[in-house]
């Protein structure tokens, strides 16, 4: 028997679309919405058209907002005990993967309580989660859509992946105008951490037809696309495709899951907080690299999705193309820094790899990694 599922929430899709929130929020039975998101998004006026139409709709709302870059476990047991006392019936998360991925384990532990660690791997949810929305500001986390939160448990200093189907929001908003608004190292990060998800996920043990179709169109999409979006944050066409492109990487990765990328780049953003798409670009190129080997057929899909020419060449030739092509991205948004320029000492490479080895991520990885690989692309992405 070869089963497979695929999982997707009810997706609005559109410049414009956040005007769909309080009507979308009401569809699903709320009467007061607890909106979770961060100080940036707040200023740059999101939440307060988010509010507009809520209130519109005739629903209440409580926000959320004390949030850092990278989720952390003690602002999601400070958003459920602030949850649990304002009432509400419903989360709805603007902004990116931060907020949303808050939003996510603050539903899981109001309904199913203890804390963010009980629910670590995979499907350790029981009960049903309030409702939940997703409006994205960035283009690269896929939260909106996928199957995962990851949160940083600040005692053991890593990320925790948490991923069940619970976790699928019920309604994604995904309004491109939302993306105008960050700056371009924010653009550039986020738009690789999406290519990150197609790329992982096109080649992941997980794949299916369906889940390879959103990973090829995401890579192509931002192949063409993330250099417009970073030179040029007003570029609403560019950002209108980007938006696109998250969405279809995030649809993939939530069903195919993710790679030796995410496995290592989870425990390099526990011990940085840096930005998790800058974490990706530094080890995208070298775990491409080790993978090679096994699905060279794969690569060159992945760099005819660049646009490279393949016509003619072996596949093990023409699946370098796209590391090729990879780097030159990276180079041309800014991101082809190593681990080390991030800030990472290479003495914590042992114990990175050891936490690497146990992330989720790693599973469907197509090429078995031990501890002595993990060190090895560790020390060659310093
Ligand atoms: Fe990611």
């Amino acid at each position: 028997m070869n089963i497979s599922k695929f999982v997707t929430p009810e997706i609005i899709f559109g410049c414009g679309s956040l005007s769909q929130v309080g009507e979308s929020a009401r569809r699903l039975g709320a009467s007061k919405v607890f909106v979770v998101s961060d100080e940036g998004v707040i200023g740059a006026g999101w939440v307060e058209k988010a509010l507009h139409y809520l209130h519109a709709a005739g629903l209440k709302t409580s926000v959320f907002s004390a949030l850092t870059t990278n989720p952390k476990d003690l602002e999601v047991t400070e958003g459920a005990a602030r949850y649990l006392a304002s009432g509400c019936d419903a989360i709805a998360a603007v902004g990116g993967g931060s907020p949303t991925d808050v939003a996510k384990a603050v539903a899981i532990l109001v309904t199913n309580g203890g804390s963010t660690r009980d629910y670590e791997g995979i499907n350790r949810i029981h009960r049903p989660l309030p409702p939940m929305l997703s409006v994205p500001s960035t283009a690269g986390a896929g939260s909106e859509v996928s199957q995962f939160a990851i949160i940083i448990d600040t005692e053991r200093r890593l990320k925790m992946s948490i991923i069940s189907k619970s976790l699928v929001p019920d309604i994604a908003i995904v309004d491109p105008e939302l993306l105008c608004t960050k700056d371009a190292r924010l653009a550039a990060a986020t738009g690789v951490d999406a290519l990150t998800h197609g790329i992982e996920s096109y080649v992941s043990l997980a794949g299916t037809h369906l889940t390879e179709i959103h990973a090829l169109k995401a890579i192509e999409l931002i192949a063409r696309y993330l250099r417009r979006a970073v030179a040029d944050r007003d570029d609403l066409e560019a950002n209108t495709h980007m938006a696109m492109a998250s969405l279809s990487a995030g649809i993939a990765f939530s069903n195919a899951i993710l790679g030796a990328t995410h496995a290592m780049a989870h425990q390099v953003d526990g011990q940085l907080d840096q930005h998790h798409g800058e974490s990706n670009a530094a080890l995208l190129p070298h775990v491409m690299e080790f993978n090679l080997p096994a699905c060279p057929e794969r690569f060159q899909k992945i760099a005819s999705a660049f646009g490279k020419d393949v016509r003619g060449l072996a596949p093990e030739r023409a699946a370098v193309l796209a590391i090729t092509a990879v780097r030159e991205l990276l180079a041309d948004v800014g991101l082809d820094q190593g681990l080390a320029a991030l800030g990472l000492n290479e003495a914590v490479i042992p114990e990175l790899s050891r936490n690497a080895l146990r992330d989720a991520c790693l599973v469907t990885n197509p090429r078995e990694a031990s501890r002595t690989d993990l060190e090895d692309l560790f020390r060659r992405a310093l």
